[in-house]
């Protein structure tokens, strides 16, 4: 799907053209972004076209691996065939970028809900990133998943924009203001781990114009520019991720199974590893965007 041009005022034509396509095509149950796959390091034109299209729907796919050996360079081979190069090597991730979410019992992911078997509430990945490291696109592949738990809830930040600006096109104008929403600098026993970081919730991407998010429903952590209509717009988001009626997709991943996104709102309910089921999933994020032509 085209993204829109201009700023909120002067295209208004072209968004609703947008968002009228975009609704009509939008999947409704996690069933409908599936694609099954031999292979994550040899896919077939077919598997990849499959993959574009749900991507262009709804900004993510389900892909389902029949070959069960997967390593974090599979993980990367298979994201270069969506133009997913540049990787955001971030504190917690291996040495070629990719990270591997399990329970950490000890070093500096100890420190990390992530790498925890506690819950994470709504977020987009890297919120904490300045612009110029937006995280654009994420894979996400189940090596194993844990005994019970685990489950994913994923949405697509193009709708949640609709919703918004459907109830109050200010709420848009509140959400792209560059002060929205900080992240205090982050600090450590050694001093600064990273500096505070402010910027909006929605902005463009400066290559393809699609609309990025930046979020996290984090009580703690968060300053909020303080206003009344920023607070009713993080209200009225709230209420919209609360809301079954919503084509929010609940999902847990199976061994083999993964997730390619443009960063998609997401959350994970708590989970509990067993013999045989320690929970690992591989991550890898991405400074670009799907190519999805
Ligand atoms: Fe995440």
């Amino acid at each position: 799907m085209r993204p829109f041009w201009g700023n909120l005022m002067m295209n208004e034509v072209s968004y609703q053209g947008w968002r009228n396509a975009k609704l009509k095509s939008c999947p409704q149950s996690a069933e409908e972004l599936f694609v099954e796959i031999g292979g994550l390091v040899d896919l077939s034109d077919t598997e990849k076209a499959a993959i574009r299209t749900n991507c262009r729907r709804s900004n993510m796919a389900i892909y389902q691996c029949r070959n069960d050996f997967v390593d974090r360079d599979a993980v990367r081979a298979f994201a270069s065939n969506f133009g997913l190069h540049r990787l955001d090597h971030h504190l917690c991730a291996n040495e070629d970028g990719v990270s591997e979410l399990s329970v950490a019992s000890r070093g500096i992911r100890t420190e990390y809900v992530p790498y925890s078997s506690r819950s994470l509430s709504w977020h987009t990945d890297g919120y904490y990133n300045e612009p110029s490291r937006h995280v654009q696109a994420v894979v996400l592949h189940c090596a194993n998943p844990a005994a019970a738990g685990g489950e994913n809830a994923l949405f697509d930040p193009e709708i949640a924009y609709i919703r918004l600006r459907d109830e109050n096109p200010d709420f848009i104008t509140a959400l792209e203001h560059p002060e929205c929403m900080t992240i205090p600098a982050n600090t450590g026993a050694q001093g600064e781990i990273r500096p505070a970081v402010c910027g909006p919730v929605f902005s463009r991407d400066v290559r393809s114009g699609a609309i990025h998010m930046r979020y996290s429903a984090r009580k703690k952590n968060i300053q909020w520019r303080d206003d009344v209509l920023t607070r009713t717009a993080r209200k009225f988001l709230t209420e919209i991720l609360a809301d079954d009626k919503e084509p929010i997709f609940h999902y847990r991943l199976r061994a083999g199974e993964g997730l390619i996104s443009n960063n998609v709102l997401h959350n994970r309910t708590a989970f509990e590893d067993g013999p045989g089921h320690r929970r690992l999933i591989y991550r890898a994020r991405f400074y670009d965007r799907i190519d999805s032509r």
